[in-house]
C-alpha cells in the first residue's frame, strides 16, 4: 500500500493548491491522500468534479488508496488524533500558523507515537515572523537565511507572529521517538490563482485592493520602503511536492528536527512599488478613478485615510504594510527548488479583476 499522506486545509487556499501538486504524486502511485477538512461532503463533491479526482468521504483512521475525505475540526482531538495516528507523513497547511489547538493536538500525538515508526510532518509557518517593528517603514538590509541564520531562526521568541506555534513544532522531536521527523515551510507574500477545490485567493494583496476601493483611493501607506518577499502560490505548492518527494527517494537530503527550517522566498517587492504597480489596473477595472492613483507614488495615506482604514476592521494593514520580511530559501534552492511562475506584479491585473468580480 502506498505512503498514508494526510493533508490539512484543501478547502483553503496554500492547501489547495498543496492537493493539486500532491495529487499527482498520488496519481503516481507514490502517496495515498486523505483530506482533513470541516465540510468534508462539499470539498470530495468539488475534488471529483473541479479536479477530476475520485475522492470519497471516509470515516478517520481509515487507510486508503488514491484520495479520500475525512471530515474534522482540529479541536476534536479523537478525530484529528486518529487521522493523524493513520498517517505516514502529515501536510499540514491549514491555518497552520495559527491554529494553536492544531499544534497541540500533533505534540501530543507525536509524543507518544509508537518507537520504530516513521513520520514525517511539514508544518506551515510564515515569514512574518522575521518582522522587527524596530525596522519598520524604511528598508532593512537584513536578508534571513535559513542555512546561516538557523539557530536564531528557530529561536524567536513566542511574541513574534507564528512564534509560539514555530516553538511547539520545532519542539516535537524533543519528546518523540526517533522515527518522527519535523520539517517547517515558512512562506512569504503568497500571491496568484490558487488551483484548489475551495479558497483561491490569498489575504494580503486581496485585502489591500479592497481597502483601497472602499476608500475610493490608491496611495502609499507611510513611506513604502519596507520590503517582503514573495512567492507564487504554484511554485510553493511544487516545494511541498519537491520535500514529500524527496522524504520518499532521498530522506537524507532533507533538514529535519531542529534543522527543518525551508523558507519559500522567489522574489521581493517594497511596498511602494506593489501600490504602484496597482494603479493601471485599479483604473482599468473601475476600482479607482483616473485621479485617485498613487500617481507614481506621490500620494500618501493621510492620518486620517489610516483612521479609515482602522475603522473598517483592518487593524493589521496599515502596520503590515510598514513592515520587512526579507528571507533567503536556501535549503529549498540546495534541493533544486527554482520557482518558474510569473512575478506578483504580472498577477495584479488578475487579482484587481478577480476583485471586481469579472
Ligand atoms: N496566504 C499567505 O500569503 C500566507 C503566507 C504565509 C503563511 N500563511 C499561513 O498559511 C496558513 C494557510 O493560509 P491560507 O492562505 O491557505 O488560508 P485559508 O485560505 O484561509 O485556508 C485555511 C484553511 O484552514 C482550514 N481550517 C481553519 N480552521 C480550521 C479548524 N479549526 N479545523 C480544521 N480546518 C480548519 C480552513 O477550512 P475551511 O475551508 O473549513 O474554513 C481552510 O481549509 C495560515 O496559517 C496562514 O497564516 C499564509
Amino acid at each position: 500500500m502506498a505512503k498514508q499522506l494526510l493533508l490539512t486545509g484543501a478547502s483553503g487556499y496554500i492547501g489547495g493548491d498543496v492537493l493539486v501538486a500532491l495529487g499527482r504524486l498520488a496519481a503516481a502511485g507514490a502517496v495515498a491522500l486523505t483530506l482533513f477538512v470541516r465540510d468534508a461532503d462539499a470539498v470530495a463533491a468539488r475534488v471529483r468534479a473541479d479536479l477530476g479526482l475520485p475522492a470519497a468521504v471516509v470515516p478517520a483512521g481509515t487507510p486508503v488508496d488514491g484520495i479520500a475525505v475525512v471530515a474534522g475540526t482540529y479541536e476534536d482531538r479523537a478525530v484529528f488524533g486518529a487521522a493523524i495516528r493513520a498517517a505516514d507523513i502529515v501536510v499540514h497547511t491549514g491555518d497552520a500558523a495559527d491554529s494553536a489547538a492544531a499544534a497541540a493536538v500533533l505534540a501530543a500525538e507525536l509524543a507518544g507515537w509508537p518507537a520504530g515508526r516513521d513520520l514525517l510532518l511539514i508544518h506551515t509557518s510564515g515569514t512574518a515572523i522575521l518582522v522587527d517593528p524596530a525596522e519598520n517603514d524604511r528598508a532593512s538590509s537584513r536578508v534571513w537565511d535559513d542555512v546561516a541564520d538557523i539557530r536564531a531562526i528557530t529561536a524567536w521568541p513566542a511574541g513574534r507572529p507564528h512564534g509560539t506555534i514555530d516553538q511547539t513544532i520545532l519542539g516535537i522531536h524533543r519528546t518523540a521517538p526517533g522515527g518522527v521527523r519535523t520539517l517547517v515551510v515558512a512562506p512569504p507574500l503568497v500571491y496568484g490563482r490558487g488551483r484548489g477545490p475551495g479558497n483561491q485567493r490569498s489575504q494580503q494583496v486581496p485585502t489591500l485592493i479592497g481597502a483601497v476601493a472602499a476608500l475610493g483611493r490608491n496611495a502609499i501607506v507611510g513611506s513604502g520602503r519596507a520590503i517582503w518577499g514573495n512567492v507564487h502560490v504554484q511554485d510553493l505548492s511544487a516545494l511541498y511536492a519537491l520535500l514529500v518527494r524527496t522524504y520518499l527517494e532521498a530522506p537524507h537530503r532533507l533538514a529535519y528536527n531542529a534543522d527543518g527550517y525551508y523558507f519559500a522566498s522567489a522574489g521581493e517587492h517594497a511596498w511602494r512599488s506593489l501600490t504602484v504597480a496597482l494603479d493601471a489596473p485599479l483604473v482599468r477595472h473601475g476600482v479607482v478613478a483616473a485621479d485617485r492613483t498613487s500617481a507614481d507614488g506621490t500620494a500618501v495615506f493621510s492620518a486620517a485615510d489610516y483612521r479609515a482604514l482602522l475603522d473598517r476592521g483592518t487593524a493589521v494593514l496599515p502596520s503590515f504594510f510598514v513592515t520587512n520580511s526579507r528571507s533567503r530559501a536556501t535549503r529549498a534552492r540546495a534541493l533544486g527548488w527554482a520557482p518558474t511562475r510569473e512575478s506578483l506584479a504580472a498577477t495584479l491585473d488578475d487579482e484587481v479583476r478577480r476583485f471586481v468580480g469579472a
